[in-house]
Parts: structure tokens; C-alpha cells; sequence
């Protein structure tokens, strides 16, 4: 006789794969941590399924930190004064995407707060110039919250993909993390603007930020379930010492890797990072997040001498490496768990 628990188990992950659903005490059970083993070989299996073992690679460019937003957990929020702010000039930019194309990578992503210096025309030419210096790159753009209008210029001008995390899809819990001139519902808007335009986009949320909950997760879940997003980024929650939430705890590494095997199985085809913020709450926290489904990093491509400067949380690796030595680094994580990294854009299948 097999045991009733492996029995229960089996069927939890065969039921979650099979509706691609999760109902809330199935969430529960797998957040408590137990069956993570076995969750984790399942979401391996279908991922591998869908992209063999292939780590698709997105070079960050993160050009300003100047934000007009005041978020509470994040360390470039306008209030932060204690953080020296940078903007990287086009050429500035040009420059990191041919260090990138050299080093293999097709798709780059512009990062950075929302700058009001970079207005739609600076932005669109700069798309522009990208474009045309690299036109067998995917760019994507990870710049905020803009109307309807600004989206469809980017995406005439050149841009294909927009990562735009809806951090919770709890109102709640959004006004926990955010001053009141910001919206969950503004948030689902955008979102639902980028994917009608066209573009291949990403949501997503920080693992274990103040007043997550087993309800708040089950909701952020449900709504990528409706939103159908391309790709789908999530990180634990790292105090930044210069914010509001400075003194809260961080999220751990095993809820995030447990998070991203259920995504993995609700949403068999995402383009899943193992991200920065993993790698810097672990040492090995990437390596674990790879191995429970994640198929994509995001090595950072910005001139070293700006790179501690983007200090959205604490600690953040990867801030003393040139571009090069990043992505060695990366290369040799990568194969060492019997993954390789490849270089082309990496869309979505
Ligand atoms: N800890 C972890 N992630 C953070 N982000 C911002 N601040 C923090 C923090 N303190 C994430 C947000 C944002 C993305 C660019 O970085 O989810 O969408
Ligand atoms: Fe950046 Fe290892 S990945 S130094």
C-alpha cells in the first residue's frame, strides 16, 4: 500500500495541472511547504516539456533612477534622498547593447523609475536607434505606469515586450505598499492596454512583502490566470533601509521557488525568471529557482559605475561585476545544474 499522504499529494499537483487552477487550501497545503520536493519535479517536467533546458538570457540596462513615484518598499522612491540618482544618455545606452550583442545576448531590457526626463520622444527615439542598431533583438521596456497613447508609440517605434509587475492584485494590500496616488486599478489597466497593443508582456509580485497572505497570493494568482501574461517575474520582498518599510522581514527563498513551480504549472508556457532578488536573499537562490521551473535570468548590463546605485532593495549581487564577468558567472551557475544558457530572443512558444 502506498502512503495516503504521497497518494494526496499526487493528486493536489495532478488536479492543479490539469485545470491549470489552484484552489485556495490546495495553495495553502503547497505554501506549508512539505510536498515541495515533489512540486518542484513536476513544474522541472513540464518546463522541460515546453523548453527542454534551455535559460533564455535578457541583458538589464537600468538607465535612471530618478522616479517620480514614492512606493514604500522600494529604494528608489522620490523621498529617498540618501541615494545618488543617475540617468544613462543614449549613447550611454547604445554603448551597454553593444557589449550585450557581443556577449550573446537578443534581447535587452530597459529598465529604470519613472523618469519624467525621459519624455515619449526622447523615449521613442531611443527605441529607435536600438532597433536599428540591433534589429534581430527583442527590446522590452520596464518603465511604469503611462497612458494608453505613450504604450502604442513605444510599440510603433520598435518595442515588443513590457514587464510591468502588478505587485498585488489585492486592493488592500496594494494600499499597504503604495501612497494613495497609485492604483491597483490604474495598474490592471496598463496591463490590459500593453497586452490589446500587442506586446508580449510580463506581470508579477514580490514573495512575502508586509500583509502578503495566503488570500492575497490566491488573488495575484488568479488574476495571471486572467491576464494570460508572457512572462511572469517575482522576487522576494528585501527591506531597502532608506524606505518606509526598512524594519520589515524579508521573504524567504523557499516560498519564492514554491510560488514558481505553482506558476509554472497554472501557466505551462511562461517565460519565468529566476531573478536578482533570488539570488541575493540565497546564494544559490537562482540555481533553486531554475531548478523548480524558472527558465529565464536577467544579468544586468549597466556600466558598472551606476550599478549600486539602482538600489531598489538591500544587498543586491551582482553590483561589483563588469558585464562580462556577470555573465561568465552566470554561465558556469547555469551548467553546473545541467542547463544552458542560449542565445537568441527567447520568445514565447
Ligand atoms: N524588494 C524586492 N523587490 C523590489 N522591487 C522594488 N522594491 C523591491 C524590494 N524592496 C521590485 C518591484 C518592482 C521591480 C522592478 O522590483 O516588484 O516591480
Ligand atoms: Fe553576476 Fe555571478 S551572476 S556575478
Amino acid at each position: 500500500m502506498t502512503s495516503v499522504l504521497g497518494d494526496d499529494f499526487i493528486s493536489i499537483v495532478d488536479e492543479i495541472e490539469r485545470n491549470r487552477n489552484i484552489s485556495k487550501e490546495q495553495l495553502s497545503q503547497l505554501l506549508d511547504g512539505h510536498e515541495a520536493e515533489e512540486l518542484r519535479q513536476r513544474a522541472v517536467f513540464v518546463r522541460e516539456k515546453i523548453y527542454g533546458k534551455n535559460v533564455y538570457i535578457r541583458g538589464l540596462i537600468e538607465f535612471t533612477n530618478y522616479c517620480k513615484n514614492n512606493c514604500y518598499y522600494c529604494g528608489i522612491r522620490r523621498n529617498n534622498k540618501n541615494i545618488a540618482r543617475y540617468r544613462i544618455n543614449e549613447a550611454g545606452i547604445l554603448a551597454c547593447c553593444a557589449e550585450g550583442y557581443r556577449l550573446g545576448f537578443r534581447t535587452f531590457v530597459l529598465q529604470g523609475g519613472e523618469d519624467e526626463y525621459f519624455t515619449d520622444e526622447r523615449l521613442c527615439r531611443l527605441i529607435g536607434s536600438i532597433k536599428a542598431g540591433f534589429s534581430d533583438c527583442a527590446l522590452t521596456l520596464s518603465i511604469g505606469e503611462k497612458n494608453r497613447e505613450s504604450y502604442e508609440a513605444y510599440f510603433q517605434a520598435g518595442a515588443d515586450r513590457y514587464l510591468l509587475r502588478h505587485e498585488t492584485a489585492d486592493d488592500d494590500h496594494y494600499r499597504r505598499l503604495h501612497p494613495a496616488e497609485l492604483s491597483l486599478t490604474n495598474r490592471k489597466e496598463c496591463l490590459q492596454n500593453l497586452k490589446d497593443i500587442g506586446y508580449q508582456v510580463g506581470a508579477g509580485f514580490m514573495v512575502g512583502s508586509p500583509g502578503q497572505s495566503v488570500d492575497t497570493i490566491y488573488e495575484d494568482l488568479q488574476f495571471l490566470r486572467e491576464l494570460q501574461p508572457h512572462m511572469v517575474g517575482i522576487g522576494p520582498f528585501i527591506p531597502q533601509h532608506d524606505t518606509p518599510l526598512a524594519q520589515e522581514t524579508a521573504g524567504t527563498c523557499n516560498m519564492t521557488v514554491t510560488l514558481l513551480s505553482i506558476i509554472r504549472l497554472l501557466l505551462p508556457h511562461v517565460l519565468l525568471p529566476a531573478t536578482t532578488a533570488l539570488g541575493t536573499i540565497d546564494p544559490t537562490g537562482r540555481e533553486k529557482g531554475l531548478l523548480a521551473g524558472a527558465n529565464v535570468v536577467m544579468p544586468n548590463l549597466s556600466p558598472r559605475d551606476v550599478r549600486g546605485k539602482y538600489a531598489l532593495y538591500d544587498k543586491k549581487i551582482c553590483t561589483g561585476e563588469e558585464a562580462a564577468e556577470c555573465i561568465a558567472c552566470l554561465k558556469k551557475r547555469v551548467e553546473n545544474i545541467g542547463y544552458s544558457i542560449v542565445c537568441d530572443r527567447g520568445d514565447y512558444k
